[in-house]
């Protein structure tokens, strides 16, 4: 029996819409061709933010076309930097961020994300984080340094604190050298109570 093809992109934009709403602010971390851009401006609506990151200006302008076809250019900023500046631009909590590490699809494939900044970028989210938001990190280990980069992304979870919960979200049946989807979740509880 040949099982459905179950597509971790959607997946992952599923599982970041179950705490993402309207007028929320997100982040996406990698913007290439601004899929997950677009999803995550559809998400929060005209009264949100969106804040989507990118070094390469060809995935920049991909992206902007993509929302301006859609219309939803408006509550989206456009940062040409690496995720790892991402408190640099961003000062208030957001409610979720998305990474889809690797390379552009259809652009110049020696161009990948890279483990040192991954990690810094992937450090920031959690600090601008609000409690019961969430993240998720797609990872590939099919390119040079894929490998490298999902040890240091899974090193990194297994430090974090009690306040964390995370888990690799591949359905059965994905092979294991497949893409690897991670969610973190920010928990609720431990939050001091108000006076
Ligand atoms: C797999 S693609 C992202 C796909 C995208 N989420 C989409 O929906 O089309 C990875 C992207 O990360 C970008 N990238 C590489 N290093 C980066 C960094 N330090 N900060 C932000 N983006 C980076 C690449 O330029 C590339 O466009």
């Amino acid at each position: 029996m040949s099982r459905p093809r179950i597509s971790l992109v959607r997946l992952a934009q599923e599982s970041i819409a179950e705490v993402l709403g309207t007028g929320d602010h997100a982040v996406d971390a990698t913007a290439g061709n601004g899929h997950d851009t677009l999803f995550l401006a559809q998400t929060v609506g005209p009264a949100g933010r969106v804040t989507a990151f990118d070094i390469q200006p060809v995935a920049l302008d991909a992206t902007r076309r993509r929302l301006q076809e859609q219309d939803l250019l408006a509550p989206v900023r456009l940062v040409a930097a690496g995720h790892e500046t991402m408190e640099e631009h961003i000062k208030a909590p957001i409610r979720a961020a998305m990474f889809n590490l690797g390379y552009l699809p259809g652009g110049d494939k020696t161009v990948t994300t890279r483990t040192d900044t991954s990690l810094r970028g992937l450090d920031a989210a959690c600090r601008l984080l609000a409690p019961g938001g969430r993240i998720s990190v797609m990872v590939y280990t099919g390119h040079p340094g894929g490998g490298e980069e999902h040890d240091a992304v899974l090193a990194f979870l297994k430090e974090l604190g009690d306040n964390w919960r995370w888990q690799r979200a591949n359905p059965d049946g994905i092979p294991a050298a497949a893409p690897q989807l991670f969610l973190l979740d920010l928990k609720l509880m431990g939050l001091k109570p108000t006076a």
